[in-house]
């Protein structure tokens, strides 16, 4: 079943696949490959220091493992020490693991209807935009249910968590360390409930409410989103005009006027250019900036400030 028997000492500066069941109700049926990376531990594994593998996930679902710790892999690996591997790994049918879920049949596809995404966003703000959203996403379940019905039922969070455990126990630790964001704590959460005597350390990091994902409501996903930017209006005061564009003497809450005034009225998009790149910026793709920045309080100020 693993390929970690000859490959554990390896350094893995490209990714490698392992085998996992499709359906671990049957597994001698079909497999999936799961997409690993890892930056070695320091260590020598075969000195008492070692640890082994630390598994991380970065939410989504649908963010690719392997892209993560190729980005940042090195500094999990520095702010959690030299005796840990740190890998990443793609889920189950994501990016670089197969069978791959791709509702569009071609890369063309795919950018056209984001490209599209981006147009109904532009054209009005408001109930339409949402009922188009609605509609898109009813679409797009359609398409799901047509080209990826014969995989789709096996790509879940049960499976995934089922397959961390493979991971993990290929390493030859009987026990999952992890660390997981967003989604990746629904993950995380997913795997102690079903594995409780499987973990050793779990970490759950930017924590999203796990009930509400599994009904399908995520209808508390946006509740703290006002605090949120309150601390940026805030942090823009404090730290003064010459390194806040919004910056006014007359407290924080100038900061938001001017950022919501600032294309409104008549909510005229305006063309701006900053070679190389191009385009036309109005309300919603402000909103959309000023949404997206606020993942990351570090984000808020190159692109708000
Ligand atoms: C394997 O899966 C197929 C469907 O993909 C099913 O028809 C078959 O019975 C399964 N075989 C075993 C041994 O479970
Ligand atoms: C670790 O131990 C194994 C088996 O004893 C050996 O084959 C391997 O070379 C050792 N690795 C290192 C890095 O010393
Ligand atoms: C997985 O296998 C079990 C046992 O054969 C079967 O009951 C179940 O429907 C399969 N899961 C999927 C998603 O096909
Ligand atoms: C910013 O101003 C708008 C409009 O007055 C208001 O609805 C919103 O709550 C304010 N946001 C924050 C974070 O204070």
């Amino acid at each position: 079943m693993s390929l970690f028997g000859t490959l554990a000492i390896t350094i893995f500066n490209v990714p490698v696949s392992m085998w996992v069941p499709l359906n671990y109700s049957e597994p001698a049926n079909k497999s999936a490959a799961i997409a690993l990376i890892r930056v070695p531990a320091a260590v020598d594994p075969n000195s008492s220091a070692y640890r082994g593998p630390v598994l991380f996930n970065h939410g989504g679902p649908g963010g690719s493992g392997v892209n993560l710790i190729l980005r940042k892999g090195k500094d999990f690996a520095t702010i959690l020490g030299p005796q840990f591997d740190i890998v990443g790994f793609d889920p189950r049918g994501i990016t670089r693991s197969t069978p791959r879920i791709s509702f569009f049949e071609s890369s063309t596809e795919r950018e056209l209807w984001d490209y599209r995404t981006l147009q109904e966003l532009s054209q009005t703000s408001g109930p339409t935009t949402i009922a188009e959203k609605l509609s898109r996403s009813q679409l797009r379940n359609i398409l799901a249910k047509e080209r990826a019905r014969d995989i789709l039922p096996f790509m879940n969070t049960d499976n995934t968590a089922r397959d961390m455990l493979t991971i993990t126990e290929a390493h030859g630790f009987s026990k999952l360390k992890y660390w997981g964001f967003s989604y990746g704590s629904i993950l995380g959460s997913t795997f102690a409930a079903m594995f409780p005597d499987k973990v050793e350390r779990l970490t759950i990091d930017g924590v999203a409410d796990a009930e509400d994902y599994y009904e399908t409501g995520w209808r508390t996903s946006l509740r703290d989103t006002s605090k949120t930017l309150q601390v940026f209006f805030n942090t823009c005061f404090s730290i003064g005009p010459s390194k806040c564009a919004f910056y006014d003497d007359n407290g924080p809450s100038e900061a938001n006027l001017s950022i919501y005034t600032l294309l409104s009225p008549p909510k005229k998009p305006f063309p701006v250019l900053t070679a190389p790149l191009y385009g036309l910026v109005d309300y919603n793709r402000l909103q959309v900036t000023i949404f997206t920045s606020l993942y990351s309080p570090y984000a808020l100020r190159p692109s708000l400030g």
